[in-house]
């Protein structure tokens, strides 16, 4: 493969929506480009990371499209990033129409993947191994199941019922549209995958699940497995996604590989791939080089495996105006260097 070329800070803008908490990857593309980070939270932690901080409207008011644009102007911005599931269809609808270069699928795609119901239909469809799934007052198989909300996110209101009573009572209980799915039994894995602008997949790096906590990974390990690799690459290729995605799938004992969500962003365990890539390759500096025009060769498959990531939180002191003082717990900030 041929060395990345170095990429020249400042060349491109790249603007991250909703940043909330992810300081790790608004701070990795910072290093290769230059970043404006909005989010709805004045306090959202991960908007320090970034060069440039903006209020922006609402996500559902008529005006965020629009002052998403004006940022893209005035930074040139050459790809917009969700970090949250929440403005992906908006987005979506906004790159259709020629008014964002947003890294997102199509619309009706990004629609049935925040929908886990749709998803699984749009899965069986294509192909794609989804566990059985039904809405509730449907008939089931077999238990046990899990009832869950369609539109879920960070693991809230997912219940086991071991019978029909039971999921019947989840079902009312959960105070949102839910779905029943077969209680898969068998390791569980996250694939983080990166398409380029045509849909093709990049790479497609999987990882185990050590330990999550409210949607993100806090430990986890990545994984030499061609089988999953490929899935992963098949699962981008044949939805269109663009740019980065996570496929969570469980290798159940009986019925095999079947995937139970596909999120069209980057996924709860960035530093996992980025650890895995190959120089220069790492999603965030793939990104800005094909903001700037650039072709990049499929890899997959082509990473380190064996690499472990454990997580815990960190912050920011922020001064009487809300500014970073630059002061830390520990000073010099950062870990220790070798004695
Ligand atoms: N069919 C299933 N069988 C077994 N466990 C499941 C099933 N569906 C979900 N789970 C468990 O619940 C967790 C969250 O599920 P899911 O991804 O569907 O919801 P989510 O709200 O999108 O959560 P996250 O933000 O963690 O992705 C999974 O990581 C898995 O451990
Ligand atoms: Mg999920």
């Amino acid at each position: 493969m041929a060395p990345a070329a170095a990429i020249a800070l400042n060349e491109v803008g790249i603007l991250l929506t909703g940043v909330g908490k992810r300081y790790d990857i608004v701070a990795a593309f910072s290093q290769h480009a230059e970043v404006v980070a909005v989010d709805p939270n004045p306090l959202a932690p991960a908007q320090y990371a970034a060069h440039h901080r903006r209020a922006v409207p609402r996500i559902g008011d008529p005006g965020y499209v629009p002052a998403l644009r004006e940022l893209c102007e005035e930074f040139g911005v050459r790809a917009v990033v969700p970090l949250t599931d929440l403005d992906i269809e908006i987005l979506a609808g906004a790159r259709l129409a020629g008014e964002l270069p947003a890294l997102v699928p199509d619309p009706d795609v990004a629609r049935a993947m925040y929908d886990k119901y749709e998803a699984h239909l749009l899965l069986s469809r294509a192909g794609l191994p989804s566990p059985p799934t039904v809405l509730p007052g449907e008939r089931v198989d077999a238990y046990p199941v899990m009832v869950k909300p369609r539109r879920g996110s960070g693991a809230r209101s997912i219940h086991r019922a071991d019978n029909r009573r039971a999921a019947e009572f989840f079902a009312r209980y959960i105070p949102e549209e839910t779905m029943v799915q077969r209680l898969m039994d068998g390791p569980e894995f996250s694939i983080d995958a990166l398409s380029d602008l045509q849909g093709r997949c990049l790479n497609a790096i999987p990882r185990t699940m050590i330990e999550s906590r409210g949607g993100e990974s806090i430990k986890g390990t990545v994984i030499a497995d061609p089988e999953l690799a490929e899935l992963g690459r098949r699962v981008v290729e044949l939805l269109s996604l663009r740019g980065p995605s996570t496929i969570q799938v469980f290798r159940d004992r009986e019925i095999g590989l079947r995937i139970t969500d596909v999120n069209p962003r980057f996924g709860g365990a960035f530093p996992a791939p980025v650890y895995a890539a190959l120089p220069g390759h790492t999603y965030p500096e793939l990104i800005v080089r094909m903001a700037r025009g650039e072709e990049i060769e499929p890899h997959v498959g082509q990473y380190r495996a064996g690499v472990t990531f454990t997580r815990y939180f960190w912050q920011l002191e922020l001064d009487e105006r809300m500014e970073p003082t630059g002061r830390d717990i520990v000073t010099p900030p950062g870990p220790p260097s070798p004695r």
